[in-house]
């Protein structure tokens, strides 16, 4: 009776300790996801903040506040980071099954089907050295170095499918020096993070007043002409990423991927800042019906382009500041690119005028298409100020 009784008391001992263990349990599960959700449920009380009608003022506003909110937006992008890292180590195993099966199924197949490249190239290297030397780097040595392209500055990685089809658009004129630099710079990067990409200068003939928001409706326009592309990266020539994990595709929000600049001290110059060097789906695009089409001359059109995409419930994606590092080719303002003066009252307005004047309203005309080795160079008529 004793020992039945000891057994008893055992098995209930036993039990119990179970019950406790899996209630500690429960709530660490609970407060943990209790924790995330009051997190981002921050994060989106900053970002109401973040929506002014008026993004003018932050170019005025104080840098201790701008300091505060970069600190915070890099935060919670790092923590995006590694999320996305670890999720790319599941690729890459199920991209190493897949190629197992296949080697597997090669004797039978000829026409050898291409598995999907993995969430993060194998490829990446990380922090690069980006330096301007002079002379700037020949024409004939970038190609000579990046053999794989093929014509119009088109690429496609040979052992896997890529994952995004992306087409670069750079707005440019007469920067030939930059170009040289950029193409010596990016092809080699972006052939590592495995992209099916093509390179697109959108040239502004003529004299007039430069407008790069409509070059780069243009380049949207003619690239998609040529591909199916699903992603757009707008860059300007001047503008080197210094790490290759700064991946050159899109998001599921619109991503800027000059984070620290330089020419900034390798700081976000405010929260808002969607200049230099930033990417785009199709979808995104279209949602905020392209970019402005009447910003002529130096400034202004970037916070044009964030009001539209925050009028429309989106956000800006980031890498964090040591992954978004990039370098500006030093350089003086060219010419026919002074300060707009309209700008202030243009980005005040951009709620108002944005479904009239965009991508549904885009109109130029092309001068040239060249198809060369390194890029496709599209000379292209934008008009004149009104
Ligand atoms: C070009 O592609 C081949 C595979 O098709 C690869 O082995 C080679 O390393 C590539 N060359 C460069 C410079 O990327
Ligand atoms: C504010 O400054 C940034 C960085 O130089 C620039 O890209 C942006 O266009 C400026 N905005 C206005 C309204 O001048």
């Amino acid at each position: 009776m004793a020992a039945d009784a000891a057994v008893n008391f055992n098995f209930l001992h036993k039990t119990c300790k179970v019950v406790v263990l899996l209630c500690v349990l429960h709530i660490f599960v609970t407060l943990f996801f209790y924790m995330r959700s009051s997190d981002s449920s921050i994060a989106f009380v900053q970002n109401q903040q973040q929506n002014p009608r008026f993004f003018a003022s932050n170019n005025r506003s104080s840098p201790s506040e701008q300091t505060a909110a970069v600190n915070g937006e890099r935060a919670s992008e790092s923590r995006g980071d590694e999320e996305r890292r670890a999720g790319g180590e599941e690729g890459q195993q199920s991209q190493a099954q897949a190629v197992v099966k296949e080697s597997e199924n090669k004797q039978q197949e000829p026409e050898r089907k291409l598995g999907k490249c993995p969430e993060t190239s194998p490829l990446l290297v990380g922090p690069l050295r980006v330096e301007f030397t002079h002379p700037s780097p020949t024409l004939e040595l970038v190609k000579k170095e990046n053999p794989n392209l093929s014509s119009g500055g088109r690429f496609k990685p040979p052992d896997c499918l890529a994952l995004q089809k992306v087409a670069l658009i750079i707005p440019f004129r007469k920067r030939e020096e930059h170009l040289k630099y950029w193409l010596y710079y990016l092809h080699p990067i972006l052939q590592r993070q495995q992209l099916d990409y093509g390179v697109y200068v959108i040239n502004q003939d003529g004299d007039y007043t430069f407008n790069r928001a409509k070059l780069l409706n243009i380049g949207y326009t003619e690239a998609l002409k040529d591909y199916d592309y699903e992603c757009f990266v707008f860059s300007d020539v001047d503008l080197i990423p210094m790490d290759d994990r700064n991946t050159y595709k899109c998001f599921s929000q619109p991503r800027h991927l000059s984070v620290s600049m330089d020419k900034f001290g390798f700081r976000l110059p405010y929260n808002q800042y969607f200049g230099g060097v930033s990417s785009m789906s199709k979808e995104q695009f279209l949602k905020i019906n392209g970019f402005p089409n009447n910003y002529w001359g130096w400034g202004g059109e970037d916070d044009d382009i964030y009001n539209r995409l925050a009028s429309k419930g989106m956000s800006i994606s980031r890498a964090s500041g040591e992954i978004g590092k990039c370098r500006m080719i030093r350089h003086q303002r060219d010419q026919k690119n002074d300060d707009n003066p309209q700008r202030f009252d243009r980005i005040a307005h951009t709620r108002d005028t944005m479904h009239k004047d965009g991508i549904n309203s885009l109109t130029y005309r092309v001068v040239k298409t060249e198809r060369l080795e390194l890029f496709t160079q599209i000379t292209v008529d934008v008009g004149t100020p009104p």
